[in-house]
């Protein structure tokens, strides 16, 4: 209930993300006028920017329940027709991490997304035969952070696809000072401004920042938060200006001394940091990429000069070899 409380339950209420508002008012508003289901969405982007705060919204404005599932929790078709066939008319079905739904679902969403009816198999053996069951009409809203994982016949099914993009400082200046009024913590632009500045383009970074920074403002302080005493727990928490951690030191540090700044393999990169490479591709590499701390190139990754400017390494000399 203390981290729902801090996500927008209107349209209004959410900062950012304005073609997205804009767009999604008008398929919205449109909908209720011709009391239909909304159509189903696809949001993605990188983790963290909203999306799941996004669909509530969007059953909220739409005046219906909201069920809330990921792909890896649905394992059998089983799991999908128990809950499509629970969902009240106007429904949304929220389907997190959406890439990861097996094939054999996907199969069953198919029909279910576009008839909204189930074909299931009941019995086994020579005593099974497949069932029709019709469903309410319903909006299926997914989320992902890779639309590229997604099969084609699944994407191609969504009618509005969203795009999440990374925030503006402004954008996350608003939310930090939002989300201090709902914590009654006491926190001034600048200060807001700074977790803003460290924070990736990320909300969900943001709020945990600020927790974080009020926590220290408390037993630092007088508990009001001001830029030094922001600018200090930011410090402690090893988060960097741009908003780098020690994984993002880690990463950089790890290419520029035993890569000479690649370009190098993700593989390789993952291995000799002991991370998973599909962390690095979903979580770091994105916000790094934004940025222009990295390039990716055919040959594999590459830090920029920028990076090495950041980090204070010198560049590397110009070999032929
Ligand atoms: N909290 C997290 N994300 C938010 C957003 N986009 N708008 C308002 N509050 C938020």
């Amino acid at each position: 209930p203390y981290e729902q409380s801090l996500r927008p339950q209107l349209l209004k209420q959410y900062i950012g993300q304005d073609k997205i508002k804009h767009n999604l008012e008008i398929f919205i508003e449109a909908a209720k006028m011709r009391s239909e289901s909304l159509d189903h969405c696809l949001l993605y982007g990188p983790p963290g920017l909203g999306k799941t705060t996004l669909a509530s919204v969007i059953a909220n404005e739409m005046d219906v329940q909201i069920r809330m599932t990921s792909g890896p929790a649905i394992e059998r078709p089983g799991d999908l027709a128990a809950i499509v066939s629970s969902l009240e008319p106007g429904d949304v079905l929220f389907i997190d991490e959406i890439h990861r739904l097996n094939r054999s679902i996907e199969e069953v969403l198919y029909p279910a997304m576009e008839d909204f009816c189930l074909d299931i198999v009941v019995g086994k053996g020579p005593a099974a035969r497949s069932v029709r069951l019709d469903l309410p009409p319903f909006t299926l809203i997914g989320a992902t952070t890779r639309a590229g994982s997604l099969s084609a016949p699944l994407r191609d099914r969504f009618g509005v696809l969203l795009r999440l993009d990374y925030y503006d400082e402004y954008a996350l200046t608003s939310i930090v000072e939002r989300s201090a009024e709902l914590f009654n913590a006491s926190i001034d632009y600048e200060s807001a401004g700074e977790i803003a500045r460290r924070s990736r383009g990320t909300p969900r970074i943001a709020n945990r920042l600020l927790k974080r920074v009020r926590d220290y403002a408390q037993v630092r302080g007088n508990g009001h938060i001001s830029l030094n005493l922001a600018t200090e727990a930011l410090e402690l928490l090893q988060v960097d200006p741009r908003g780098l951690d020690h994984i993002d030191h880690k990463l950089l540090m790890a290419m520029i001394e035993r890569f000479r700044g690649g370009p190098v393999g993700l593989d390789t990169i993952a291995a000799s940091i002991g991370e998973e490479s599909t962390t690095i591709e979903d979580v770091y590499e994105p916000y790094l990429l934004q940025i222009g701390f990295i390039q990716r190139s055919p040959r594999g990754r590459i830090v920029t000069p920028s990076a090495y400017e950041h980090l204070g390494m010198p560049l590397p000399i110009e070999r032929n070899d």
